[in-house]
């Protein structure tokens, strides 16, 4: 039960539909569909009928009222790629929809098991006419071009005739919202129909986009259980497709229709048309049985493998079994795309990846999936050459710099204040990939791509900075608080670099005489002086330190700023950044999100536990958590404080963020970040887990009402099950080779299938 996600259909409102065609939607890293009604909504409904491939975009102007020099002009939008959802149901002509009739009871549902949403209902239309609705979708991660509905519905109470009429319609639109900034601003037509064509009943579209010249293929086939069902397939205008299905039924029967949509595009296929004929063959060939059992296999393996389980709170545990289900119906499963900051749940923020994929859904991969952490961090390696042109644009004369904001990595933030500006993307990858190496041990990575990102990452930090009085610094940038923008000496920024520099120069020694290494240092010219200015720059980073209060300020004139009286500002102006001009909020001491705080959990020797102590609480009193990738943050930090009940209760409300639309936003898609730090809660943040240079400990505590949890984690190729309880903590090696690790301070060595214990009263 606690991998099923339950909701009934009680309220039809605008609101309510939008919210749960996010949280119903299914996706696979490759495609994404909301959760839509097939049958569709009323006319004058707001809502996204969105269908997405990760990585596929078109490029349009990007606005900018006064265009200086270097300015982005264009930007990468994800595209709405077409529509195969659309089904309508009608019994003797009457057609349903919850919004004629009476809806008598309807119930959504998502089995994160089988890896299938059902809708149930029963539904009666206005002659009486009784249907008994089931409506099953998935998006296989076994066949990532594979999209299904099995739609099922029984004539209750009446004899007669039954019609399905499915569309298949190539051309579509985005959802705009010109008054939200984290949604596109207008709607425009960006794909044409190249192709369009019906062979045996099934039918098949290409279309291009207008910029970006990518196609997307679609091909959709149906089955039907009755044979004397008769199917025509038909076109009409602006290529819509239509496959009517009329079935005779008598009372109590049931017909089922399966809808198979295939997706393929230019990026991954030379010639999508014939890769997505070849794929729908085998997949009718399959069946959607066969199918169905791929995708409980796949989900059983990922869920042994990212097993996790909380004892007394049984929302909360389901919470967490969402959380990590969404990440992984979001992450790419290919160096083509990346994990969008909405996953592929919908269009907020124009399915771009920011740091969030490094610093919040990454560390899960790594500890659960590290095959596929990897290929995340390819997907940077892939797109350094464009970051290396963007240093350029930024008047680097050397490095690489990281848009902010990107779908193939070219910078597609217009505001660089609070875009381009935020130069610790950087710092943030070089994290993520140190990280990685320390769990994983995987130096062949840093071999082949890492350093060569770490090493140009670092040589911009190199240029972007400059000494004061022998000290290191990095000007007018802005850290991760959106609310504070182009400031010097930004602490979180600063410690990112540090951190990447010192890497960047540790992994060259440590492959210099290596014949990788020595065909890296050829390829990008590096000179044993540069590293030496590395360790040097490294060394003295300046970072900033208030004596008198002994706070660590977030950047060099935070505290020559007013405090926000965030005890004043009415509840309806937040999010702040909808209600008040940024200049405005720039001159104030308020945050949006964990920028300091954030740095004290990535870095133990950020400061001694009383700055750190200081700092949080001071923090927490100007913080308005308007970023959902806040709270998550707070919470870890405040359990490495242990400040266990501050942990639990940013925990809790960082948990549910979606599922209860704590942000009231979830329409426009899920928080993808925030449930990667929801996840990170629990192993850094009450388990304790640290693995650093020196290797893997825990330290865990039971938060709150829970009485134990456990979680499954691979380090160095161990897998590890970690068990809390009210009074102990084992930790078993499940497989692998053996691993040392230090448990509430004391050191084991672990091998196969043992386990340890401790007990955490001692
Ligand atoms: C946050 C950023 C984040 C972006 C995408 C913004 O609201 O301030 O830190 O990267 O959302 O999730």
């Amino acid at each position: 039960m606690n991998k099923i996600i339950e909701k009934k259909m009680l309220d039809f409102s605008n609101e309510e539909t939008s919210l749960s065609e996010t949280l119903f939607h299914n996706a696979n890293g490759y495609i994404g569909v909301r959760g839509t009604l097939e049958e569709g909504v009323p006319g004058d409904y707001d809502t996204m009928r969105g269908m997405y491939i990760n990585g596929f975009y078109d490029i349009i102007p990007m606005k900018q009222a006064e265009n200086l020099c270097n300015f982005v002009e264009e930007k990468e939008t994800m595209l709405n790629v077409a529509d195969t959802q659309t089904i309508e149901v009608y019994a003797d002509g009457e057609r349903f929809s919850h919004f004629s009739g009476k809806t008598l009871s309807g119930k959504r549902i998502l089995n994160m098991e089988d890896g299938i949403t059902e809708r149930t209902v029963i539904w009666e239309s206005e002659t009486g006419k009784k249907l008994n609705i089931d409506i099953k979708r998935m998006t296989s991660f076994h066949e990532l071009s594979l999209f299904t509905i099995e739609y099922a519905v029984t004539a209750e109470n009446f004899s007669g005739e039954l019609e399905f009429k499915s569309y298949h319609k190539p051309k579509v639109r985005n959802y705009c919202n010109p008054k939200d900034p984290r949604l596109a601003a207008e709607s425009h037509d960006h794909l044409k129909t190249i192709i369009s064509c019906i062979e045996n009943s099934i039918s098949f579209a290409v279309t291009e986009t207008e910029k970006s010249r990518l196609k997307c293929a679609t091909a959709v086939a149906h089955e039907v259980n009755k044979s004397n069902a008769r199917i025509c397939t038909t076109e009409g205008e602006d290529n819509i497709i239509t496959c009517d299905i009329i079935v005779p039924v008598k009372k109590g029967e049931t017909v089922v229709v399966t809808k198979y949509s295939v997706f393929t595009d230019s990026l991954r296929e030379k010639d999508p048309l014939t890769a997505g004929r070849n794929k729908l063959k085998r997949i009718l060939d399959n069946g959607l049985n066969y199918y169905y059992g791929k995708q409980k296999e796949y989900l059983s393996r990922f869920f042994e493998r990212a097993m996790m389980e909380i004892d007394g709170d049984e929302a909360l545990n389901k919470a967490v079994n969402f959380n990590m289900y969404e990440l992984l119906q979001s992450s790419a499963k290919d160096s083509h795309g990346n994990i969008a900051a909405k996953g592929l749940s919908g269009e907020g923020y124009e399915g771009h990846y920011f740091w969030d994929t490094e610093m919040f859904m990454l560390p899960f991969f790594v500890l659960t999936d590290p095959d596929l952490a990897r290929m995340l961090l390819r997907y940077r390696y892939e797109t350094l050459d464009k970051a290396r042109e963007n240093a350029l644009l930024l008047g680097h004369k050397k490095g690489a710099l990281y848009p902010w904001r990107t779908i193939t990595g070219v910078e597609c933030s217009g505001y660089f204040p609070s875009g381009t500006a935020q130069y610790h993307i950087n710092g943030d990858i070089a994290y993520a990939i140190i990280n990685y190496y320390l769990v994983t041990g995987d130096l062949e990575f840093i071999n082949e791509w890492g350093e060569e990102i770490l090493l140009e990452t670092a040589r911009l930090w190199l240029d972007a900075g400059n000494y004061v009085k022998g000290r290191f610094v990095l000007n007018d940038v802005t850290g991760p608080d959106e609310y504070t923008c182009m400031v010097n000496n930004n602490y979180y920024t600063n410690m990112v670099a540090r951190h990447n520099l010192l890497w960047a120069a540790r992994f060259y020694h440590m492959i210099k005489e290596t014949a990788s290494g020595k065909k890296l240092i050829k390829k990008i010219g590096i000179k044993e002086a540069e590293i030496k200015e590395m360790e040097e720059a490294c060394k003295n980073m300046y970072l900033p330190y208030d004596e008198e209060t002994g706070i660590i300020p977030q950047d060099d004139s935070f505290f020559s700023k007013p405090v926000w009286d965030l005890k004043k500002t009415p509840r309806e102006n937040f999010p702040l950044l909808l209600h008040y001009h940024p200049l405005h909020l720039y001159r104030y001491q308020v945050c949006k999100q964990a920028d300091t705080v954030m740095a004290f959990f990535l870095f133990d020797d950020a400061a001694n536990k009383d700055t750190m102590l200081k700092s949080f609480r001071y923090y927490e009193t100007i913080t308005t958590h308007d970023s959902s990738l806040s709270k998550c943050a707070f919470s870890i930090v405040a359990a490495k404080l242990s400040l266990k009940d501050e942990a639990f209760s940013y925990f809790g409300n960082s948990a549910k963020l979606d599922l209860n639309n704590m942000h009231k936003n979830t329409k426009d898609g899920i928080h993808t970040a925030n449930m990667g730090g929801c996840y990170m809660a629990v192993v850094y943040g009450f388990a304790g887990l640290k693995i650093g240079e020196s290797g893997i400990s825990i330290n865990p505590f039971l938060p709150g009402k829970w009485t134990g949890y456990r979680f499954n984690i691979c380090y160095h190729e161990n897998n590890l099950h970690i068990d809390v309880k009210k009074d102990s903590v084992s930790v078993t090696l499940l497989s692998g080779s053996g691993t040392g690790i230090t448990v509430c301070g004391k050191e084991f060595t672990l091998k196969e299938k043992e386990t340890i214990e401790v007990n955490t009263n001692a």
